[in-house]
């Protein structure tokens, strides 16, 4: 006669004592995973092993793609054969052109915000993609590629679009002859821009590249860990950064600056109307968009490095006789800067210079987080492959707040 009882549950690696003592509201503090991909410390934000400045300064955008998702800084050959593969991959689905015509009506009445748009745009590039269902590391490689090529011409018919024009580049994605951050003005626009322009841009897409466990990132690495594909786990990614505390705060931040400057008058800068201003800010608790950071309480080291650049080129603007006289939204929002760390001890994050270096180029506001897309594609793919390669289910626990156990009919 058998003699076996119920074998006793496995324990689980963590007890539920174990889960609350660490228990931190918003994932504060938490290591939630690892990464090979990224270290963001107080100190600094390094890319593989490479420390941002010198990416800003040494590298370009398309190189710094290459790191990301190949996962070494490339050769000369490797570079090439790159860049051939995303210039090739710049063309839409005519399934995506006619999905943004067709929403023609809702973006220039400004009902559909691009983001939005955009998020959609990358569903049905996925329906599109021959690998859409193979998780394997050559596919999501493949997707990534033409993902990182594929979004600067969704956010270049958009802009078209709205701007009820034809729409630039639907044969070839562009300017074949160009490169990545060039051609994404020039699907804008239908203009080449300057030299300076193309490389702000540019540096703007290696700021933005990656930023490990950040919200958006964590959002598609979970949905990569349930084993869903690359573009369910991109589009999660985009409306997580769509919100104004995460990726939308650029475009925040110029609002804010532009509700300033319509509080306070041009003659306001500089004077004590901005520090009422603020003050009234304070005292409602109101956020200020693009000031604070989860992880960097000392400063982004990003944030510098794009104002100085919008900077020169908003001063260089300001003395062309044709040119925009941006420097003011600088000198308001260094005025601003500065009253947030006196009073508040808060840095600017990445997000506020971006708001006034977009704004100085002529970009419309609704088109800055789309940008954002356009770089952090890189890092999202290069955590989704990371992900799918080495996965576990990400399923944390709760700690529960609700009613005690009740009876139905009691
Ligand atoms: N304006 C006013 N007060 C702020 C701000 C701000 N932007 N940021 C933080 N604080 C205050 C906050 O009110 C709190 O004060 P108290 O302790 O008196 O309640 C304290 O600073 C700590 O802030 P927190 O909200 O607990 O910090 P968090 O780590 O939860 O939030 C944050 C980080 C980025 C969501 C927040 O700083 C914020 O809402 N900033 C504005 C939105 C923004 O710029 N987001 C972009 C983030 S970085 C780049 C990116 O992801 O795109």
């Amino acid at each position: 006669m058998s003699t076996a009882t119920t074998p006793a549950p496995k324990p689980t690696a963590v007890s539920k004592e174990q889960a609350e003592a660490v228990f931190a509201k918003g994932l504060e503090g938490i290591i939630a995973g690892e990464t090979a991909i990224c270290s963001i410390e107080q100190g600094g934000l390094w890319y593989r092993g490479y420390e941002i400045h010198d990416l800003a300064q040494n590298a370009t955008f398309e190189e710094v793609a290459f790191l990301l998702l190949e996962g070494h800084k490339p050769s000369a050959s490797e570079l090439s054969r790159f860049k051939a593969e995303v210039i090739a991959e710049r063309p839409l689905h005519p399934a995506v052109t006619s999905f943004i015509e067709s929403m023609g009506g809702y973006l220039a009445s400004g009902r559909a915000v691009p983001m939005d748009i955009l998020r959609s745009a990358i569903s049905i590039l996925g329906h599109t993609d021959p690998d859409c269902q193979d998780n394997s590391g050559p596919a999501n490689l493949r997707k990534s590629k033409r993902l990182l090529a594929k979004i600067p011409t969704i956010i270049g018919h958009m802009q078209n679009v709205i701007d009820g024009k034809a729409i630039i580049g639907r044969e070839l994605g562009g300017d074949p002859t160009i490169d990545h951050a060039a051609n994404l003005l020039y699907l804008m626009t239908g203009q080449k821009p300057a030299k300076e322009y193309a490389r702000v841009i540019d540096v703007s897409l290696i700021l933005y590249a990656e930023h490990d466990y950040n919200a958006s990132t964590f959002t598609s690495r979970v949905i990569a860990g349930t084993l869903s594909d690359m573009h369910g786990a991109v589009s999660g990614g985009v409306a997580a950064l769509k919100g104004s505390l995460h990726g939308g705060a650029n475009e925040m931040a110029m609002e804010m600056l532009k509700e300033i400057m319509h509080d306070v008058g041009e003659k306001g800068i500089g004077t004590k109307a901005v520090d009422d201003w603020m003050h009234k800010a304070f005292d409602t608790k109101r956020k200020l968009m693009g000031f604070g950071h989860r992880v960097y309480k000392n400063g982004d080291h990003r944030a510098p490095i794009l104002h100085k650049l919008g900077r020169n080129i908003a001063t260089s603007d300001a003395k062309n006789p044709g040119g925009h006289p941006a420097i003011k939204w600088f000198e308001l929002g260094e005025q601003v800067q500065k009253i947030m760390l006196d009073k508040k001890t808060i840095h600017p994050n990445v997000d506020f210079p971006c708001g006034m270096t977009y704004f100085t180029m002529g970009i419309p506001v609704p088109q800055y987080t789309p940008i954002f897309v356009a770089s952090r594609i890189t890092g999202w793919a290069a955590h989704i492959i990371e992900q799918h390669a080495n996965n576990r289910l990400i399923r944390p626990l709760s700690k529960y707040t609700g009613e005690a156990p009740r009876k139905w009919n009691g």
